[in-house]
């Protein structure tokens, strides 16, 4: 059962998941039919649609007063026993969870970028996430053929901790003119066998997401190594955003 308050949001993302079906089919890494699988979605526009779910997987943008309302909402309208879980990158399990009167059936789901292809899922535990929860998730997670790592709720989680950083400090390399834009990428490609270069990984991200990561880390840690590079706060003043928006580091 997909949800979007917007009708034409659900038909943009059916038809995205048509094309990745039809994609995967084509390259033979699924069986089943795309169109038998996609007739299996359900797309409503009302939260109360969603009552007889087990598992509802909140993925808004980043935007906690309107998680705070839906997770207000989803707790009145969900069967007692059911997970809500949520796929944010930055904002803490334990206060999402609070909001609720279920935070030990409240639980982190951080899919990564592009969703089918990748196999990491981070399953992050609130402070008062039960371990029954926890182990429902995982197998859910792997039914869905991800392979989940267990995290605890500290600032970026494991991969935005490590792969943001990262990408700032090819800001700063760019910045201080250590190489040009092709160079630092071609550089981390060929040097570190990454499949996508750290300047071509932040459009693709996106630059406000990657900025707004690394104010999480600076803010949440305190510590001044995460301090964001000022020429990825220039780009995104620019609205140079990233693939979105038609530019960001490269143009698309
Ligand atoms: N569904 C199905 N197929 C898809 C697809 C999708 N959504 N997106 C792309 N594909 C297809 C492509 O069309 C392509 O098909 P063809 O070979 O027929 O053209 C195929 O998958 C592979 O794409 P590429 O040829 O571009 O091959 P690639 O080996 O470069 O793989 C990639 C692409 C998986 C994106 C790879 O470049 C990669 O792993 N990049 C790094 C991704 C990454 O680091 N993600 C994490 C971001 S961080 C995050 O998500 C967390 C956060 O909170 C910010």
């Amino acid at each position: 059962v997909l949800m979007d308050v917007r009708e034409e949001s659900l038909k943009r993302a059916v038809a995205g998941i048509e094309k990745s079906l039809a994609k995967l089919a084509e390259k033979g890494k699924i069986s089943e039919d795309p169109k038998t699988i996609a007739a299996r979605i359900e797309t409503v526009t009302s939260m109360e649609s969603l009552k007889n779910c087990d598992v509802v997987i909140e993925a808004i943008n980043e935007d906690e007063n309107l998680k705070k309302s839906i997770f207000q909402t989803l707790d009145r309208v969900l069967p007692d026993h059911a997970i809500i879980a949520t796929n944010t990158s930055s904002l803490p399990i334990t206060r999402l969870a609070a909001y609720t009167e279920r935070p030990e059936r409240f639980i982190g789901m951080h899919f990564m970028n592009p969703v089918p292809l990748m196999s990491l899922l981070e399953i992050i535990r609130g402070h008062c996430t039960s371990d029954g929860t926890y182990s429902s998730v995982k197998s859910l997670s792997e039914k869905m053929g991800k392979t989940p790592v267990c995290v605890h709720d500290y600032p970026g989680f494991v991969v935005n901790r490590v792969l943001i950083p990262m990408i700032n400090e090819a800001f700063f390399t760019l910045m201080e003119g250590v190489a040009s834009v092709e160079d630092i990428d071609s550089a981390m490609k060929l040097g570190a066998n990454h499949p996508m270069g750290p300047l071509a990984l932040a459009d693709f991200i996106g630059l406000d997401t990657c900025l707004a990561i690394m104010e999480v880390l600076h803010d949440g840690l305190g510590d001044s190594k995460y301090r964001p590079c000022p020429l990825l706060k220039k780009y995104v003043d620019a609205g140079l955003l990233g693939r979105k928006s038609g530019a960001g580091v490269y143009k698309y």
